[in-house]
């Protein structure tokens, strides 16, 4: 098989998903790297936040958003009034995936097979945590979640109406991130808060 169904449990117990996705070999992505990124936050959440896959610091940590483009993330959550306690944080895809140079691991953006490998951990997320409203962080999360291809600058401001639940597109933090200290900054930033907000009033 190419893809993690095998390693995927019957049980849609988020604690019991995470403990199973220890041992994940659906794609070649788990032998690199550190550990598992699954999740955090509660089964009763309503608001599920998906990112692209963990970086560097999440892969040590072994919990998503906790490196910089968390932070980013962190205070565009405040800015829309959206209790970060109160939302299922997951990534398209599970391990981090990298090349190095020397000591350092450089980012490597996962390929369509690897968040297609992945997508059977979402779909197990998605049917236990059952959430009200989906928020896909970037064109990778937008793709697992929605299982098609969109333009973040076409599909981000509306709320899409899928079976189960609603989604909302917008831009991943790293993308504002990169964009500190230039002027689209706060352009970027508050075009990722004003998405935010529409998945507000779901929580
Ligand atoms: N970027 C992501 O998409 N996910 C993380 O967990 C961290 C950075
Ligand atoms: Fe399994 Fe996903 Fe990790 Fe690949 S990236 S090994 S499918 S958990």
């Amino acid at each position: 098989s190419t893809d993690a169904s095998p390693w995927v449990p019957e049980s849609r117990e988020v604690d019991e998903l995470e403990a199973a996705a220890q041992d994940c070999r659906g794609c070649e992505l788990w032998e690199p790297a550190t550990q598992v990124v699954f999740s955090t936050g509660g089964p009763g959440a309503r608001i599920m936040l998906v990112g692209e896959q963990p970086g560097d610091q999440e892969d040590l940590a072994g919990e998503p958003f906790v490196g910089p483009a968390g932070r980013v993330l962190d205070e565009a959550l405040v800015a829309a009034g959206i209790d970060r306690e109160a939302t299922y944080l997951t990534n398209a895809v599970k391990h981090f995936r990298f090349t190095e140079r020397g000591r350092r691991r450089i980012h490597q953006k996962p390929d369509v097979r690897h968040v297609t490998a992945c997508h059977p951990w979402l779909q197990a997320e998605l049917a236990g945590v059952e959430p009200a409203v989906v928020v896909a962080l970037g064109a990778t999360a937008a793709r697992a979640v929605l299982g098609r291809t969109v333009k973040i600058g076409e599909a981000r401001g509306h709320l899409l109406e899928e079976p189960g639940h609603v989604v909302v597109v917008t831009t991943h933090p790293s993308a504002v991130l990169r964009l500190r200290g230039e002027d689209g900054y706060d352009e970027a930033f508050g075009a990722l808060v004003d998405d935010l907000r529409l998945a507000a009033p779901y929580a």
